[in-house]
Formats: structure tokens, sequence, C-alpha cells
């Protein structure tokens, strides 16, 4: 029986989903929406809370300030809620509603951007006022894009859970926000197996991380406007981008054979799907995704047929949607 007296102190780390009777091919996601947060964020929040308390940089009367597409924000709202720290998270307005309500509800302060910036999206927007924050006294800005504590609760407990359970894995998929979850597994993956083990990222079309175009985006969770300052191109083998309508035909696919996941899991299975469609005609590779969170909090966009077609078309239900091959902006030169 799990008994808990923090709430970051409960992540099934070893919940996975057989995902071949809906994909047809050998396919493994892993669970990260099953703790008290829902998200695989809770790691990294905790993870970003205790190097700080440890370093000092916390001392009493904090405001923690962050940028977060939601999850994070979660994430950090119930971590500083049980600690009795304040917490200021900054996000825009592709944020779901039900996660900007879990944030209040727990206390913490949301200020939402409503405007883009015109070179860099609105992470670009975020970032500045969180900076403008950050300067003020009693404020603590964690910064999840540069933070190593983000990439190492990654590194010491997604990677290793992984391999504990599949140790002749041959490829994991990762997606790419912060790339914190990707570097993290990528760096200890590539320690343990010596490369046998493959790890491919995966982004929606319209994200620059892997230095391709930016464009439009509104599936919170995966992609960045600027580029994450932790990335490290080198550690991935390989990188997929998946267009978002794409994604969200995944994660219907998933729900219809009883699977209700978020937003990411879809366009990183979706990528999964197409890599291994190239890459091993012959069905033999074994592969596991991670998934970040659950679908409860997208019921109102991804799962919401009008706000579907609202944001990709009319037909955008109708027609299959193209593949990342078909898609122009997607077959673009690996960048690393
Ligand atoms: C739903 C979801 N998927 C994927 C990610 C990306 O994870 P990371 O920031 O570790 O790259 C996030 C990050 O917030 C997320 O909320």
């Amino acid at each position: 029986m799990p008994v808990v007296s923090r709430p970051e102190d409960f992540h099934e780390d070893e919940l996975f989903v057989d995902a071949e009777p809906i994909v047809g091919r050998p396919i493994h996601l892993k669970v990260e929406g099953a703790n008290l947060a829902g998200s695989i964020k809770l790691k990294a929040a905790a993870s970003m809370i205790d190097a700080a308390q440890a370093e000092g940089r916390l001392p009493a009367g904090t405001t923690l300030v962050e940028s977060s597409s939601g999850n994070l924000g979660v994430a950090l709202a119930t971590i500083a809620a049980h600690r009795g720290l304040s917490f200021l998270c900054v996000t825009d307005d592709r944020c779901n509603p039900v996660t900007l309500r879990l944030m209040r509800a727990l206390g913490a302060q949301v200020h939402v951007v409503t405007r883009p910036d015109p070179e860099q999206g609105y992470l670009g927007a975020r970032l500045r006022v969180v900076r403008e924050l950050a300067g003020r006294p009693g404020h603590l800005w964690l910064n999840q894009y540069a933070n190593e504590a983000n990439w190492g609760a990654h590194y010491r407990r997604t990677a290793p859970a992984v391999l504990r359970n599949f140790p002749h894995l041959d490829v994991l998929f990762v997606g790419a926000g912060t790339t914190g979850t990707l570097m993290g597994c990528a760096r200890y993956v590539r320690e343990t197996t010596g490369g046998r083990t493959r790890v491919v990222g995966v982004d929606s079309v319209g994200s620059v991380t892997f230095g391709t175009p930016a464009g439009p985006r509104h599936v919170p969770g995966l992609g960045a406007g600027v580029p994450p300052a932790m990335f490290d191109p080198d550690l991935v083998d390989d990188f997929v981008l998946v267009p978002e309508i794409r994604g969200i035909q995944v994660c219907r696919e998933l729900a219809a054979g009883g699977y209700l996941f978020g937003g990411s899991t879809g366009t990183v299975l979706a990528g999964a799907l197409d890599w291994l469609a190239t890459h091993d005609p012959a069905r033999k590779l074994s592969a596991v995704t991670i998934a970040p969170d659950l679908g409860e909090r997208y019921l109102d966009s991804v799962y919401d047929d009008d706000w579907v077609r609202q944001h990709f078309g009319l037909d955008a239900l109708n027609v299959p949607p193209p593949t990342a091959e078909e898609e122009p902006d997607a077959q673009l030169p690996r960048s690393a």
C-alpha cells in the first residue's frame, strides 16, 4: 500500500500499455500520467525544486516563477502548495482551460500571455514576461529550458525504468518540449547500451528545436518557438516531425481502443509509426514511446470535433491526415 507524505512521492514508473492490438506493430507506451499531478512533469518539478532548495536558492518567502505550457505549472503548483511556497506561472492562451483552473485551485497565480512574439512565438513572449518577473527581489526562475535538474530527473528515473522493463529495447521514441525528457533519456540510454538502443526525438511540425521553420501549433506539450537551451542534437540518433492533425488522429485511435491519452502521446506514437514504417518494414524492432500525460485535460481540444475543425479545417476529421513524409515542411534535412 503506497502511503505518501509528499505529493511527489508517488509516481508510477512501471506502467506500460501494449499498443500492438491498436496500431498493428509491437510498440509499448510508457504511461507517465499516473501520479498526483497527472503528468511526467511531476518528476522534473520535484527535481528542480529539490536542487534549488539544496543549493539554498529558495529561502522562505521566495516566489517561484516559471514559463509552462501547463503541465509543469500544475506540477510546480502541487509541490509549491505542499511546501508552503508561492508560485507564479506564465503560460499562454493555448493552455487547456482545465489546466489553468487546476493551477489556480492549487493556489498558484497564473499569467496568461495572449499575443505571440512575432519571431519567437508564444514561448518568446512568455519568456520575456518571466525574465522581467524573475528580476524582482524574492523571485526565483527555475528555467526548465536550461535547468540540469530537469533532464536529470529523466536520466535518474524515466530511462532506467524503460530499460529495466525492456532490457533489449531497439528504439525509444521521446517527444521534445523543453527536451528535458529527451536529453535525460538519451544520455542514460547511450551510456547504458552504448548505442544499441536508438533514441529518436519526436516533435510537432512548426517547432524550431530540430532546425526546421517555425509555424503555428495548437496542441500544448511538444515543440518550441525558441531553441531549448539544454538541447544537444548529437545525443539523439534521429528525429521525426509530425503534423499536429496526425497526432490528433492517433490520439483518437487510442481512445477508440480504450486509452485516453494527451495530445503529445498521439504525436509521439504517430512519429514512431512513421519512423518504423520507413526503418523497420519487417516489423522486427521493439519500440517504446513515452506517453507524457492522460487525455482528460484535452477533452475541449484534441477530443472536441468543433475545436479540431476550427483549427485544422472543416475536412480535418474526414480525410486521412498527411503523414510526416507528405507534409512539405516536414521533409527537411536532419539538423543533427
Ligand atoms: C503533455 C506534454 N508532453 C510532452 C512534454 C515535453 O516534455 P519535455 O519538456 O521534457 O521535453 C510536455 C512538457 O511540458 C508535456 O506537458
